[in-house]
């Protein structure tokens, strides 16, 4: 199906040519939403911004545009508003033919991408041995949100866990290993080293402690670059018992992503260096090798360097980030690369991509972005602590929302005089508990710090997940209230828009289209989050005002319908946002 907004822009260039010439073929006519519903559905701004190079008035414009519109069945005569705004008002007929394709469409009417891209999307990306922390969880949210959106436009996605699972401190995590654990590298599965940030500190502390450890973990980094099989086989026990804990959490969370981690990079590191080197971007400072990039510069006014090879001849998480992104391009044939990571590291990109672009690592038709989002705070501005005051686990954070979720249900259950099986109790409460989590995340514009608060999250009015949840559950008993199997339901049955609120539904549910394309270009999931949750209350409005189950056919069905379509758009939409519906809650 071609959105309202297509359509209307078609119509729109081909006046434009008609009362301009060709010269007018390629501009955009600016055709949006209303902005505000008095005037009309959709409106068009082209007039304005034409005025300076047609050398007159906007007014005058917008009405050459107009006589030389043809809007076929779409619309009523459009209207100049102000000082030349074009107003369109969308025809009831036309509707009602549309949210009935609309209806009738697997994917509601979604279309596919014109141009299937190949597209990474980089996220999630924690770091062995330690930690998963919370700026680790909204990349990972966000991150599976925008590949979801992505894949369902049609797009091939690869999603990639760019772990850290290299660098010096594995020498000093090696020579731990071995030192207390020495049957976990002999002996299959031995190792129960449990929580493994507790053992980085401890070897950490060792290291710091003990000068002839310190050695031992030197020589250990040198054996393991070196491909020594033992020292090889101990950083793969630490790098898998890692991958167990992540694991946990992705099952939670419901998460695809294929592991590519650092270490992956690592024969092709010494070669990018090289290429900046023949490129003649190097220089030398301080012992390091570093590229020197326009507008980067410290406190003190001083160029910035990025550093792509230390003065002891390591290289860094800079230089690993330009050798992915070559890979990316010329092996996985990338043309969209996507970095989901939290703001602070905003310049790391920056530069990792301007030097990619002197050195020619990035081509023309690559498009790299980087998507950054805000930090995640405590109810008290500060950094994220449990209710005990100890710093967060991840895992206890889902936990904990699981087991708020299932008070809040089971008061309501005592309150509605329910009596529901411990399985049904224990799912509602699993879904809207990490539900809740995912959503509160997902429904912030994403550039912005967020307050992590459970009862926010968890409450059943306002824009969260319990509130749409709700909306779902609650269409879903309307139906089946209703009792019409709507696969089976004759092709002609028919959707007539009667009152106001029925038609500002369905002119609602017809934006689907644009706003997942929308989503598409700004990567921003909050402007779904935003729609759906406008969407249950446009329905909200809706069934006040219209009965549907006590109304005569043909209305009943109509009504039935559209109870319908909302549902399956809401369905469809929290799906993309990584949050599955409850039929009953
Ligand atoms: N491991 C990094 C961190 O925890 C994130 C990696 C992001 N991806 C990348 N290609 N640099 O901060």
């Amino acid at each position: 199906m071609t959105s309202i907004n297509k359509k209307l822009s078609y119509y729109f260039s081909q006046a434009l040519v008609k009362a301009f010439g060709s010269d007018f073929t390629e501009i955009d006519p600016l055709v949006s939403p209303a902005s505000n519903p008095k005037f009309g559905d959709y409106q068009a701004n082209i007039a304005l911004s034409l005025a300076k190079k047609l050398e007159k008035k906007p007014r005058e414009i917008a009405q050459k545009i107009i006589d030389n519109l043809f809007l076929e069945d779409l619309g009523e005569t459009p209207t100049i508003a102000g000082p030349g705004f074009i107003n369109i008002k969308i025809k009831t007929e036309y509707l009602e033919k549309e949210i009935k394709q609309q209806q009738n469409s697997a994917n509601l009417g979604v279309e596919k991408a014109e141009i299937v891209q190949k597209i990474i999307v980089d996220f999630s990306s924690p770091n062995i041995a330690k930690e998963m922390h919370v700026g680790h969880l909204r990349s990972t949210i966000i991150g599976d949100s925008l590949s979801r959106i992505l894949e369902f436009r049609g797009h091939q996605v690869l999603r990639l866990n760019h772990v850290g699972d290299w660098g010096t401190q594995f020498g000093m995590l090696i020579a731990y290993l071995e030192e207390v654990y020495p049957d976990a590298l002999t002996t299959a599965d031995a190792l129960e080293i449990g929580d493994l940030v507790t053992f980085y500190k401890q070897a950490k502390k060792r290291f710091d402690e003990d000068n002839q450890f310190k050695e031992i973990a030197r020589n250990k980094v040198v054996k393991l670059q070196a491909g020594e099989p033992q020292t090889n086989h101990a950083w793969q026990l630490l790098c898998e018992q890692s991958r167990r804990e992540f694991q946990v959490i992705y099952d939670i969370l419901d998460i695809k992503i294929l592991e590519r981690g650092e270490s992956f990079y690592n024969l092709l590191l010494e070669d990018i260096v090289k290429q900046l080197e023949q490129q003649e971007l190097l220089k030398e400072d301080a012992g390091a090798q570093c590229v020197f990039l326009d507008g980067f510069t410290n406190k003190s006014g001083d160029p910035l360097p990025l550093i792509v090879q230390k003065s002891d001849g390591g290289y860094n998480y800079a230089t690993t980030d330009l050798a992915a992104l070559k890979y990316r391009i010329n092996q996985d044939q990338a043309q969209r690369i996507i970095y989901v990571t939290d703001a602070g590291q905003s310049n790391h990109f920056a530069q990792v991509f301007q030097v990619a672009k002197k050195a020619n690592i990035i081509t023309k038709n690559v498009e790299i972005i980087h998507v950054p989002f805000g930090l995640v705070k405590g109810e008290d501005g500060k950094k994220l602590k449990t209710r005990s005051g100890t710093t967060i686990k991840l895992r206890d954070l889902l936990d904990e929302a699981v087991i708020y979720a299932r008070k809040d249900l089971e008061t309501r259950l005592k309150a509605e005089d329910r009596q529901e099986s411990e399985e049904f109790i224990k799912n509602v409460a699993q879904v809207v508990g990490i539900s809740a989590v995912k959503y509160a995340d997902l429904s912030q514009n994403r550039t912005s710090d967020y307050i992590f608060s459970y009862d926010k999250m968890l409450a059943l009015q306002g824009n969260t997940a319990p509130y749409m949840l709700y909306a779902y559950a609650r269409i879903k008993s309307i139906s089946r209230e209703g009792k019409i199997n709507f696969e089976n339901l004759e092709q002609d049955a028919q959707i007539f828009l009667k009152e106001e609120t029925e038609i500002e539904l369905a002119k609602y549910l017809l934006q689907l289209s644009e706003i997942i394309q929308e989503v598409e270009k700004t990567l921003l999931p909050n402007r779904l989050c935003d729609y759906l949750y406008e969407l249950s209350k446009k329905f909200n409005r809706f069934y006040e005002n219209c009965p549907v189950l006590k109304s005569e056919e043909p209305l009943r069905t109509s009504r039935l319908l559209l109870c319908d379509v909302t549902a399956r758009t809401l369905k469809l939409g929290l799906s993309l946002l990584g949050i599955p519906v409850l039929e009953r809650m």
